[in-house]
């Protein structure tokens, strides 16, 4: 990675966006592995922000980060001009409660209704009496196109459907900001595509600032008001969807037009396997 280059490639981001999360020089490390290197960018409120970037730049490490998952080695993460870096667990909670997420281990338990799979935030984060929580599990179910299913188990609906009930689980608590990571992975185009408007419909109506991982372009430039691109652990672009329809980068065009040849590598230098055989830190 040439180290000279600028982070931000595209238009820079708009001083007056009014943030609700603003990831500031962020940077993490696994053993000798700097995964995610000097991150900074804000999140819009009430708006979608799309991260993208390939197969192992550090998207969901980045995603975790953000949800308070993971601690970062430095930088800042506020949400609304509060670092939660320093928390502990007790004091991130409330901020937490604040958050969707759907995740791709997110899965429903199979074990659990439709129903209870969407009660269970409700269930552990309030005391409201069942018979409440059933009808904010109707009014979720109804939002994702689902009103009816609650009884059947997840064996006897379909990935999407399936998608879509992970999508009520996350909203259940009425969240300020929903965490997607890949959500329309291993789903049909044609579902992706539901998945896509669903997202940006309950954006709308419920007004959520949303934070979506993806690699489908298609799907980045339906939902976002606002793209990152993630490369090896660095920001190399971030801009409008418009900037990145006529990417004027490389980097960026390679990925956006997902071309076999360009800056991207999809093979480590000899010198980098050598250097991995011997495990020698660089
Ligand atoms: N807990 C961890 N320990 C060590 N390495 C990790 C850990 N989590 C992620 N990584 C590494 O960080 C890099 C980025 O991973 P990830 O954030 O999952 O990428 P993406 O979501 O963009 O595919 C990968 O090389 C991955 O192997
Ligand atoms: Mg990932």
């Amino acid at each position: 990675m040439n180290e000279t280059t600028s982070p931000e490639r595209l238009t820079a981001e708009a001083a007056v966006e009014d943030p609700i999360i603003e990831v500031i020089h962020l940077a993490k490390s696994f053993g000798p592995r700097k995964v995610l290197k000097d991150i900074t960018f804000t999140a819009p409120r009430g708006k979608t922000t799309v991260i993208i970037g390939g197969s192992g730049s550090g998207k969901s490490t980045l995603l975790r980060h953000m949800v308070g998952y993971m601690k970062p080695d430095c930088g800042s993460l506020l949400y609304d001009g509060q670092d939660i870096v320093p928390m502990t667990d007790d004091e991130l909670d409330p901020i937490r409660r604040r958050f969707g997420i759907l995740f791709q281990s997110g899965a429903l338990f199979n074990s659990m209704t439709v129903g209870e799979n969407v009660a269970l935030p409700l269930v552990e984060h309030t005391d409201l009496d069942p018979k409440i929580i059933k009808m904010i599990v109707k009014m979720k179910l109804e939002l994702v196109g689902l009103r009816g299913f609650e009884d059947l188990k997840p064996s006897q609906i379909s990935g999407g459907m399936k998608k879509r009930v992970g999508l009520a689980r996350a909203i259940a608590l009425d969240p300020q900001i929903v965490y997607y990571d890949e959500p329309s992975a291993g789903l049909d185009p044609i579902t992706a595509a539901v998945i896509d408007d669903l997202m940006l419909d309950l954006s709308h109506k419920l007004d959520i600032t949303s934070i979506v991982v993806t690699h489908h372009m298609d799907s980045a430039f339906k939902i976002a008001d606002k793209i990152i691109m993630l490369h090896d652990g660095r920001i190399v672009a971030k801009g409008t969807p418009d900037d990145f329809r006529n990417p004027k980068d490389p980097l960026v065009e390679q990925f956006v037009k997902g071309l076999a040849d360009g800056p991207i590598r999809f093979q480590m230098s000899a010198d980098d396997y050598v250097k991995d055989l011997l495990e020698v830190e660089s």
